[in-house]
């Protein structure tokens, strides 16, 4: 019986393995200010092993997060770490409450739900890499209202 019970169990964590250990998630990197829900990016499914972008596409993400304080300033910040190295990722638009495709409607109030969408140009020219990505939205004294920290692919 208790043979058994040792057969099923590692057949069942072998068979499980496959899927599960190549899944990523979305890592909160220290968000103080609020936190975030839910990320949705185009062509890229937490069952895989990273994010992946192809070069030459627009990726569209979206962000849902919830402040615990009111907000009237928010800058996005993306950065791709290579090795430890973090290279800022140019945004068309990094002052959120500016940005009309963002969604928002600044000041945000504590404990509500936001949803930010972005789309993000993955130029020809980009390097093919794996690199982490680090999605941060400050405020005005550089506090992270969320921190997003995700492993990708460009293609
Ligand atoms: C990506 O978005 C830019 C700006 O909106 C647009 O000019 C371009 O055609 C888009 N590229 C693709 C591949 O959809």
């Amino acid at each position: 019986m208790v043979r058994m019970a040792i057969v099923v169990f590692t057949l069942f964590y072998a068979l499980c393995c496959f899927a599960p250990c190549l899944a990523f998630e979305f890592d909160d990197c220290g968000s103080t200010l609020g936190k975030f829900t839910e990320v949705v990016i185009s062509e890229c499914s937490t069952s895989d092993e990273k994010c992946n972008f192809v070069r030459g596409t627009n990726a569209t993400m979206s962000i849902n997060f919830k402040p615990n304080k009111d907000i009237s300033h928010i800058v996005a910040r993306v950065y791709g770490i290579l090795n430890i190295l973090p290279v800022p990722f140019p945004l068309s638009q990094p002052d959120v409450c500016k940005d009309p495709n963002a969604g928002l409607k600044c000041p945000l109030h504590k404990d509500q739900e936001y949803h930010y969408m972005t789309m993000m140009s993955i130029k020809k020219n980009f390097p093919s890499v794996n690199v982490k990505i680090k999605w941060e939205f400050v405020n005005e004294n550089n506090e992270k209202i969320v921190c997003i920290e995700f492993p990708a692919k460009v293609t």
